[in-house]
């Protein structure tokens, strides 16, 4: 009996030892346990290695630990439809932020507008619900939206990146040179003659420049044939709200362009 319990406790002993050294990943391998005594038919005892197979623990790997695979269609770029571009890229795993999102924020609205408005990254709102320009700096950005007469259903938003960086930190170089292109198809499907950029990081993204805010904003860039503006993020203007008159000034002047080009609704 004080046997088995010397086994029992060595075998629980190892897997702890395994459990601190390699966490919930278990190796498993034939482990000799040293020495134990048996007897003989005629009492002698001898020593003798005895080999057990360590059971598979139940700490295993948990499922949600497991990382993600991206099941990304490689044709995307051949897509003709939002609806189906978004079919083939919404798996992606192209950068880190796949494993941490929990939805890929493709963007909404009107999928033929005119006016297409791009900021920079879902927030924790916008990660939990799928939808662009959800939380606070959104239902600011639907104010300023219905400011000019619009709906957000009128026009399409997006971001530079479609899914969201942890702890809303800037996004890295690399996770925009991943992400940028499936932004440029949706401006090729959306097609629209106005872009209103949102802060710095969607205007040096687009731009290919670093630019100063005070010095870009509120002026039309040709942007392709395209007309593209920048004005302060939402996000800027809650901390700042000094800067609500220029934006409203810049979008003023979107809206007037827009309707000379596109047409009073
Ligand atoms: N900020 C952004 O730039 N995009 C969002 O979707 C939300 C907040």
């Amino acid at each position: 009996m004080s046997e088995n319990n010397d086994l029992l406790n060595k075998i629980i002993s190892n897997l702890e030892y395994q459990k601190q050294v390699f966490g919930d990943n278990y190796y498993s391998e034939k482990v000799e346990i040293p020495i134990r005594e048996i007897s003989t038919e005629n009492s002698e005892k001898i020593e003798e290695p005895v080999e057990v197979e360590v059971p598979v623990p139940a700490f295993s790997i948990q499922e949600e630990e497991m990382p993600k695979k991206s099941t990304i269609d490689t044709d995307w770029k051949n897509s003709k439809e939002l609806n189906v571009l978004y079919d083939k890229i919404h798996n992606c795993l192209e950068c880190e932020l796949g494993q941490t999102r929990n939805e890929f924020v493709f963007g909404s609205g009107n999928p033929n507008a005119d006016l297409l408005i791009i900021g920079e990254a879902p927030g924790a709102d916008e990660d939990k619900q799928g939808l662009p320009f959800v939380g606070r700096a959104g239902q600011l950005l639907t104010k300023i939206i219905e400011a000019i007469n619009f709906t957000r259903d009128d026009v399409y938003i997006a971001n530079i990146i479609k899914c969201r960086p942890p702890n809303n930190r800037r996004p890295k170089t690399d996770e925009v040179e991943k992400c940028e292109p499936y932004l440029q198809k949706q401006i090729e499907l959306i097609d629209p003659k106005f872009i209103l950029a949102l802060g710095k990081t969607a205007i040096d993204t687009l731009l290919k420049k670093d630019h100063t805010m005070r010095d870009i904003r509120g002026e039309f860039i040709d942007y392709n044939g395209r007309k593209l503006m920048v004005t302060y993020h939402p996000a800027a203007l809650l901390r700042n709200p000094n800067w609500k008159r220029p934006v409203w000034e810049d979008v003023k002047k979107l809206r007037a362009a827009y309707d000379e080009i596109v047409g009073k609704e």
